[in-house]
């Protein structure tokens, strides 16, 4: 009895997963947004850190202060004098502008695919490890597979590793969280209304060197998943992504 029960749950989960689309319109909608958004982001980003590429830590720095590193590029920007003892570097305007619109666009897609991700139950049923999954043994065995580069199976089309739910995990809940806070620990505006923004992280100067390690950081993982997609079968698991149609695989069934 119970077998056929568990045969006919089966059979309804098949006949479900042939009638719905791959991915969820919300997650295709919001994850091309924002990919579009996290490339303008890196676009400004960079002209903003070519014109100063020196990081402190602490609340203050600047030309005349010892850096804690810089990047071994010269400053796209003339340093302007104050008038007041000390000096800035040329302020950017069209970086500053792009770099502010977008991360707002990106911080309203983020929520959005949150708040739908839990209310939904795409976060428990796609992305949170499943019960079996939940053991150091597991992950090892996971990471192994995907360092020897073994290609998915076709039932992988359907639903993610291990691997990539931790990794998918980390970018929206960790990665992205603390890369929209160091953001707002440099707004001057943000910070006056909320000190502990910035003084939490040990001042402007050192959400600003947070800012770009944590950028470092999402650059890696999009180089890495891109990669794995590619790896996976670029054209049809980036279609199921845009229309939602499923993905067959290239690997062994
Ligand atoms: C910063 C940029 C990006 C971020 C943060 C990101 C993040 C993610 C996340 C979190 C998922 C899982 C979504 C879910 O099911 O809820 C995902 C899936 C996916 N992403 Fe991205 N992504 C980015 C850029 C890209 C790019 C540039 C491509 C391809 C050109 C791409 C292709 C895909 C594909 C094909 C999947 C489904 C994976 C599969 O079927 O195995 N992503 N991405």
């Amino acid at each position: 009895m119970a077998e056929t029960a568990l045969g006919v749950d089966r059979l309804a989960a098949v006949a479900t997963r042939a009638d719905a689309p791959r991915h969820a319109a919300l997650v295709r909608v919001t994850h091309w947004l924002t990919t579009l958004c996290f490339l303008a982001l890196l676009v400004s980003g960079l002209e903003l850190v070519v014109s100063h590429p020196r990081f402190y830590w602490g609340e203050s720095g600047n030309v005349l202060t010892p850096a804690l590193f810089s990047l071994p590029i010269p400053a796209s920007r003339a340093t302007v004098p104050t008038g007041y003892g000390f000096v800035l570097p040329d302020q950017n305007g069209w970086s500053r502008a792009l770099h502010f619109q977008s991360a707002w666009v990106l911080v309203l897609t983020g929520a959005l695919y949150v708040i739908w991700g839990a209310v939904s139950g795409h976060f428990r049923r796609h992305l949170l490890p499943e019960a079996s999954d939940r053991s150091v043994q597991a992950f090892s065995r996971a990471l192994a597979r995907h360092l020897r580069f073994t290609r998915p199976a076709a039932a992988d089309a359907w639903s993610y590793n291990l691997v990539q739910r931790l990794t998918y995990l980390a970018v929206i809940f960790v990665l992205f969280p603390l890369v929209i806070w160091t953001g707002l620990a440099m707004s001057p505006a943000f910070v006056s209304a909320f000190p502990s923004t910035a003084t939490l992280l040990g001042g402007r100067q050192s959400a600003r060197t947070l800012h770009f390690l944590l950028t470092v950081s999402l650059v890696a993982f999009l180089l890495v998943h891109v990669a794995m997609v590619w790896f996976a079968g670029f054209g049809t698991r980036v279609m199921a992504m845009i229309t939602g149609a499923p993905a067959p695989t290239r690997g062994p069934e």
